[in-house]
């Protein structure tokens, strides 16, 4: 029997994808592992730890584990290690490889509502400003959000991961450089700006978008439709109502007043869900159907 293990059963990651993998119908062996347990040798390896802990298990599990995915942001950008999101770019993933990275919760979104509008439009900036939720930033954090008190409650805090250098994040560097890699468009200028607010789960960004040609709202819409995962909704949706769900959402599609080459859309999507552990679910599915 084919064996997939869960590294990191009691983190928020860890915990949503256990249920997923109820979904999974080829057949294999669920093995859950927390701080102190021991791994042994395994098929599949599904690391929902940080990036320190990600970095010793990588080493620690070479010549045990056939294949690794690492959720943390500790390997994306690492030019040998695909950052798969399997709607997108399944291609990514071969027969040699050994270790996956699966992107960060944001970009998923942004990204999931680019790809499918490339087969007719020539994508060159994406402006963001994302509205973050709590479970984005795993146990500790949905923690301190329900102790009184806490700086989240009531509140937007435009402060994701680290201050770097350069002034941005760490969290709005990731939405540059994911996006570049998973769509493969080395050039596409992408500028975020990323906040946490008062939503216990699922994620919401303010998209705006410019191409080379001219917008055709109902070709862009039709676009999304057809694509996996991903709806069109006439009516606006909100975090609250879709958490829970693995559809990502766009809503508020519009023309700019002026420019025709630019679109302004809202997106909501469950970060637990495809930004992180649903996608995790897709990548074993392809690694059980088609390598292990
Ligand atoms: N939350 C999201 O929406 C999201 C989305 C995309 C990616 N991610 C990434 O996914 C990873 C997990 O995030 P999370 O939100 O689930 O964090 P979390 O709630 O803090 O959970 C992390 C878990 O990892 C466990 N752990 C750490 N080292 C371990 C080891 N060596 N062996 C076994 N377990 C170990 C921790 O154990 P203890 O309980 O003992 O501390 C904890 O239960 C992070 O890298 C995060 O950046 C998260």
């Amino acid at each position: 029997m084919k064996t997939v293990g869960i590294v990191g059963i009691n983190g928020t990651v860890g915990q949503t994808l256990l249920k997923q993998f109820q979904k999974i119908t080829v057949p294999f062996e669920t093995k859950t592992f927390g701080r102190s347990d021991t791994i042994p040798a395994l098929d599949v390896a599904v690391l929902c730890t940080d990036n320190a802990d990600s970095v010793r298990l990588v080493a620690e599990l070479k010549d045990r584990v056939k294949y690794i995915i690492d959720m943390s942001a500790q390997y994306r950008q690492d030019p040998k290690v695909p950052l798969v999101i399997p709607e997108i770019n399944p291609h990514a993933i071969t027969k040699d490889t050994h270790l996956i990275a699966s992107p960060n919760c944001t970009t998923t979104g942004l990204v999931m509502t680019l790809k499918p509008l490339m087969t007719h439009y020539t994508l060159q900036e994406a402006f963001f400003c994302s509205y973050q939720a709590i479970s984005g930033g795993g146990k500790k954090l949905l923690e301190n959000f329900h102790t009184p008190g806490s700086l989240y409650e009531n509140n937007c805090v435009p402060l994701i991961g680290s201050i770097q250098e350069n002034g941005y994040t760490s969290e709005e560097l990731k939405g540059i450089y994911e996006t570049r890699k998973i769509l493969e468009l080395p050039k596409i200028k992408v500028y975020p700006h990323t906040v946490r607010v008062a939503v216990e789960n699922a994620h919401s960004l303010g998209v705006t978008l410019r191409a080379k040609e001219p917008f055709d709202l109902a070709q862009v819409k039709q676009l999304w439709n057809q694509f996996p995962n991903l709806k069109y909704s006439e009516e606006v949706v909100t975090p609250k109502q879709i958490s829970g769900t693995e559809i990502t959402y766009a809503c508020r599609l519009r023309k700019d007043v002026e420019d025709p080459t630019m679109i302004h859309y809202f997106i909501t999507f469950d970060n637990l869900l495809k930004g992180a552990a649903m996608n995790a679910r897709q990548i074993v599915e392809l690694l059980l159907e088609k390598y292990v």
